[in-house]
């Protein structure tokens, strides 16, 4: 892990004109997110209390969130010279709360934590993938690739690690159905809409609502059938699927036309 830094990446070329203020928004709520991945990590040393290796994973893997936060986070103010990360941070962490620092996981077993982990690494993977492939601007596209890469890689940890508790907990398929849908629908929470008022709208008072339509109608409407599909097997395996099985093709398609409905629906409501 810990495979780039910010020095790999080259500042020089950000091109100003190729620069897209809806994406820099989008940018600017990703780094809060991700910059707040030290948290995280603590809580999986948490759960994982008795277990030196894992530990050791998740703090790499917290550093790596952490970088992928430090580098959004610098192209966004030399985007756009009026965001100031650190204050944004601020009022992220002032707004947004959550016991980190619990021993037991939400989703019920180390086994359910491991599944959620996995389905936000696949949505990130596909989320950068979108940004990758919507940016224009070279050096937006370049942190995009890297990251979308590492959270691949992070899909590839906690999966890892899933099997290894399966070995030691029961917990069936319905079960791990349920943990992964739940946090697939927990992906339009809190989290994501007060990152993207904490840095774009502190002109109004927070409407969780109002935050999480405005998030959501711009990253939903740059999703292509590709991102989608590409996440589809992953998900698949994490619940014990065949990652390439018969479900594989309508899974996908389903997952599509969903997200279409809910793209169209967010471009119809008032933000
Ligand atoms: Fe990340
Ligand atoms: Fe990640």
């Amino acid at each position: 892990m810990g495979r780039w830094t910010l020095d790999d990446i080259p500042w020089d070329r950000l091109d100003r004109s190729k620069i897209d203020g809806e994406l820099v928004r989008l940018v600017k709520a990703a780094s809060l997110v991700e910059y707040n991945g030290g948290a995280y990590a603590h809580h999986l040393c948490r759960i994982f209390d008795d277990d030196p290796e894992f530990q050791q994973s998740a703090r790499r893997w917290g550093e790596e969130e952490v970088q992928h936060g430090k580098a959004l986070a610098r192209w966004a103010e030399r985007a756009d010279c009026e965001f100031d990360f650190d204050a944004a941070f601020r009022r992220f962490l002032a707004g947004y709360q959550v016991d980190f620092d619990c021993e037991i996981s939400r989703r019920g077993s180390r086994s359910g934590e491991m599944i959620a982990r996995c389905m936000v690494e696949v949505g990130t993977s596909s989320y950068y993938s979108v940004l990758r492939d919507a940016a224009q601007e070279p050096v937006l596209k370049e942190i995009c690739r890297r990251i979308a890469a590492d959270e691949i890689r992070h899909y590839k940890l906690f999966y890892k690690n899933l099997t290894r508790c399966l070995e030691r907990e029961h917990v069936g398929f319905w079960r791990r159905l349920r943990v992964a849908a739940g946090r697939i629908v927990e992906s339009e929470d809190d989290e994501l809409a007060y990152a993207y008022y904490a840095a774009n709208e502190m002109s109004e008072p927070y409407n969780r609502d109002r935050a999480r339509r405005a998030y959501a109608r711009r990253a939903y409407s740059l999703c292509r059938q590709h991102h989608v599909a590409h996440g589809i097997p992953l998900i698949l395996k994490t619940v014990g699927l065949r990652p390439y099985g018969r479900l594989a093709r309508p899974a996908s398609r389903l997952a599509w036309e969903l997200m279409r409905y809910r793209a169209r629906r967010l471009a119809k409501a008032d933000v």
